[in-house]
């Protein structure tokens, strides 16, 4: 077998064909690279480009921005760690299909605004690349069966890169679970709560003036993932659980126009323009096996970035705003008791991922977890395993974007989500934590 032939059986592993793909020699076995091309070399991209150079089986060959001085950036960034200038795309919005047609390259990564994620994602599948997508991987319900029929016909993977999954609590929390301290888990809470007023109008340096325009047109939860992602691995969900259905409220839209008042003034434009998105959206989702996640999304309020999440189960709770615990009868009062904490159980139940990797995260994006979050992608793809974020999580996390809307828009009506696993969901095994070193 000759070594291109070789390469392409590797390639070929996917949704579809990851029993075929089990015999082949993987990248990793044959001590190649994975060769990555960026789509999107703005804050976001930029930051997941400087993670990929700290790890050594990584090339990369291309990079596409519509902004060339951005692009030139980035390409200098790669070229200053010492590896070849990455040929630039810059020829306009659809320039990522040249860039996916690429003979030398076996992922493509979107880090580009929501609305080209699943474009670039479709594109780069179709010509035989892995995908993976920033956060929400698509934008309708269509789009979402979109990458998962894609994903399946093609067989290659199209992975969510939801970095809050590799948070430590989010690893702890998970041990936790799979150790059995907080029982069947019930319920969990959290949500994206961070006021980005400033960087919706672009009055910031790192602003990002293409959220303005969801928020002008578009009423419910814009951002879900980040929480849900977590919620998703302690509660099974597409393996063994999967979300039914959802109901959605938001309040009034008040923020967006007040900041453009103040900040422009009264006749500009911007504060002239009516904000549909309500300052404050909330969300219940309901389980298959009768759990409930609530869901909060505000990035319009003037408000101290909260990073609520709490876990409830059937013999304890974890409450990471507080950074504290409860397990049932561990404590010293039975009836009413205090929080428990959390270094009690830190040393046990740490994940093996922060344990040894923990020194190489530490300085990253978002406390380590960007370096996490692309060293697992590359692992993975390179040993020929499984994503730990796939495409039927991609699309059931991203679908609440559009049917929180339909609900919000529905005065609150119940809304249907649809099982992308065609019911794989109930033999699909649950995370395994062991296995995500
Ligand atoms: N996971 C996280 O923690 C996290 C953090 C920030 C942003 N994000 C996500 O990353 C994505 C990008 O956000 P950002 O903050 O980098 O925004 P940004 O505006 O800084 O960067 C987006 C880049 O995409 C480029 N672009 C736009 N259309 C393009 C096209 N058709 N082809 C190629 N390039 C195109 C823009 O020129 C820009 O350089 C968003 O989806 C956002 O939700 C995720």
């Amino acid at each position: 077998m000759t070594e291109m032939i070789n390469r392409r059986d590797v390639l070929r592993l996917g949704a579809g064909g990851l029993a075929a793909a089990a015999a082949a020699p993987t990248l990793a076995a044959k001590g190649e690279p994975l060769r990555i091309g960026v789509v999107g070399t703005g804050g976001r991209g930029t930051s997941l480009i400087r993670e990929l150079l700290k790890l050594d089986s990584v090339e990369i060959p291309a990079l596409c921005d519509i902004d060339e001085e951005r692009l030139a950036r980035a390409q200098a960034l790669v070229t200053g760690a010492g590896k070849p200038k990455p040929e630039g795309y810059s020829r306009g919005e659809t320039d990522f299909r040249r860039l996916c047609e690429r003979d030398d390259l076996d992922l493509v990564i979107t880090a580009t605004p929501w609305k080209w994620h699943t474009p670039v994602c479709v594109a780069a599948m179709k010509a035989g690349k892995h995908a993976a997508t920033e956060v929400p991987a698509a934008q309708t319900v269509e789009e979402c069966w979109e990458l998962v029929e894609t994903s399946e016909k093609t067989g290659k993977h199209c992975v969510l890169l939801e970095n809050d999954c590799y948070y430590w609590y989010t690893l702890f929390v998970l041990n936790l679970i799979r150790a059995g301290m907080l029982g069947e888990v019930l319920y969990a809470e959290g949500g994206y709560m961070h006021d980005i007023r400033a960087v919706k109008f672009n009055t910031v340096p790192n602003g990002e003036p293409w959220r303005l325009e969801p928020a002008i047109h578009r009423n419910g939860n814009l951002y879900p993932t980040h929480p849900l992602g977590p919620m998703s691995w302690w509660m099974d969900i597409n393996r063994g659980d999967r979300f039914t259905y959802l109901v959605s409220m938001s309040s009034k839209a008040r923020c967006l126009k007040e900041f453009a008042i103040r900040e422009f003034g009264p006749d500009d434009p911007r504060a002239r323009q009516d904000y549909k998105l309500g300052d404050v959206n909330t969300t219940l989702i309901g389980t298959e096996n009768g759990h409930q996640i609530l869901l909060y999304f505000d990035t319009n309020t003037p408000r101290v970035k909260e990073h609520l999440i709490r876990v409830q189960g059937s013999k304890g709770v974890y409450n990471q705003m507080l950074e504290k615990i409860y397990i049932d009868g561990h404590g010293e009062r039975r009836h009413n008791p205090d929080w428990l904490p959390l270094d009690r159980y830190r040393e046990q139940y740490e994940h093996q991922l922060w344990k040894t990797r923990g020194e190489q995260a530490r300085g990253a994006g978002h406390g380590g977890i960007d370096y996490l979050l692309m060293y697992r992608l590359v692992k993975t793809l390179r040993n020929g395993e499984p994503p730990d974020i796939d495409v039927y999580d991609a699309a059931a996390w991203s679908v609440i974007v559009p049917l929180t809307e339909a609900s919000v828009a529905g005065r609150s009506k119940p809304v249907d989500i649809p099982d992308f696993t065609r019911g794989k969901w109930k033999i699909r095994p649950p995370v395994d934590p062991d296995r995500i070193v």
